[in-house]
């Protein structure tokens, strides 16, 4: 599965306020229709004065409702309980961005426009992206609001710290699509916060292991399954930090982010993060070798070839101190695949391991999609075919999120 199918066939409802971020709404419902989804969508009165109700008819390719009664025809009404339609079609509805007076509103149970009166008809999960300024976000009413949401069962996607509309800089900033997208596919998947308290610490990406300033010997690791996996445990609650070797992939703001080069330096860093984490995911593809001193001057060329003398790298989760600790390693292996794996779990001392294959097309380096085996200590096996990484990132952790 791409990402371009990652909400294929979903009914969303797309609520819009009245705030300025009413606009990135937009694209929203271009993104949300790209990622495979059919999207209707209802605005606020006061959305009015951001967006029209024409822009986002034609981009939803759909009516948007804005008035909860019917207009009168010619002094006629026909009846037309549209919320209760939309209530049951839907297989998720957003609110986004979500105004102060709107969370307000849904909080209490208003139903004083279209939007709040669809809310009270909702059949399915809901979702509320608030965006605000920093002072009205941070309002304790607004957060108390939000609280009580959390409670009973509503998924709120906090807002983002940056530079706001108003020219000062804080919480409040409307997510980016991308992060939205991620947050549906997790609550469509059943998933809230089931990993809520729990500190993840995750690895990424390859190592470069420098020969000179200029060059450095690498692996075609692109980052993808490890930054995939961060996501998702944020999304499912978890308090999550990522060591991460050089890699073009982002990851959310809230992650906290350690850039590292080589093995040495992720090494260190999975040493110092590891005790303030319950649960290791080394996801990384850490070199094996290094060279034996990096030169510190560019190797000219003339004369015979450098041969390049090379070292091992120690091996970070063998060397680690794991007690209390819940530890995923992963394993890719090119031939004896099940057995080398199992070794390899025993060897380092792990609770599970993930089996990737090269064998496998579209599995992977540099693909957007995984298949894999996860091992357990008990000596179970479970083959999961190709997904998306986000997909394989989400059944790596459904193991994590049952642990006590
Ligand atoms: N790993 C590590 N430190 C290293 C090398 C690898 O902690 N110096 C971790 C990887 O992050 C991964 C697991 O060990 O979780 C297995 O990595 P892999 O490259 O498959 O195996 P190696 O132990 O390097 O063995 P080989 O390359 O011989 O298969």
């Amino acid at each position: 599965m791409s990402s371009a199918s990652k909400l294929r066939g979903k009914k969303i409802l797309l609520g819009v306020t009245g705030c300025i971020a009413a606009y990135k709404a937009c694209n929203l419902v271009r993104d949300l229709i790209k990622a495979g989804a059919e999207v209707r969508v209802i605005l606020t009165p006061s959305a009015l004065s951001f967006v029209t109700p024409l822009t986002l008819s034609t981009l939803s390719k759909n009516k948007v409702i804005v008035d909860v009664l019917p207009k009168s025809q010619g002094g006629d009404y026909e009846a037309s309980p549209w919320h209760i339609e939309y209530g049951i079609w839907a297989d998720i509805m957003l609110v986004a961005p979500a105004s102060i007076n709107t969370v307000a509103k849904i909080t209490h149970g208003f139903a004083d426009n279209a939007l709040t009166t669809l809310v009270t008809a909702l059949r399915s999960p809901l979702l509320v992206c608030p965006a605000a300024d920093l002072d009205m976000y941070q309002y304790s009413v607004t957060q108390e609001n939000l609280n009580t949401l959390r409670k009973r069962g509503v998924y709120v996607l906090e807002a983002e710290t940056g530079e706001l509309a108003s020219g000062l800089s804080g919480i409040g900033r409307f997510p980016e699509n991308g992060k939205i997208i991620d947050a549906v596919y997790t609550i469509l998947r059943g998933n809230k916060l089931d990993l809520e308290g729990k500190k993840v610490l995750v690895t990424a990406g390859p190592t470069y292991e420098d020969i000179d300033p200029v060059r450095y010997l690498g692996n075609r690791s692109s980052g993808k399954m490890g930054f995939e996996i961060a996501k998702a445990a944020y999304l499912r609650g978890a308090s999550v930090t990522l060591i991460s070797g050089p890699s073009n992939q982002t990851a959310y703001p809230e992650i906290k982010r350690i850039n590292v080069r080589s093995a040495a330096q992720m090494k260190n860093a999975v040493e110092s993060e590891i005790a303030d984490n319950e649960v290791l995911i080394m996801s990384a593809a850490v070199a094996d070798f290094t060279p034996k001193a990096a030169s510190t001057q560019k190797i000219k060329k003339g004369g015979t070839a450098p041969v390049i003398e090379l070292d091992f790298t120690e091996d970070i989760l063998s060397s680690l101190s794991k007690t209390g600790k819940f530890v995923v390693g992963f394993a890719l292996e090119t031939e004896n695949e099940v057995e080398n794996a199992s070794k390899k779990l025993e060897r380092k001392r792990l609770d599970l391991i993930v089996l990737n294959s090269l064998n496998e097309a579209g599995a992977g380096f540099e693909n957007d999609t995984n298949a894999i085996t996860i091992l357990d200590k008990s000596g179970e096996k479970i083959r999961h075919n190709l997904s998306s990484k986000s997909e394989i990132a989400h059944i790596i952790l459904d193991r994590i999120a049952v642990l006590d």
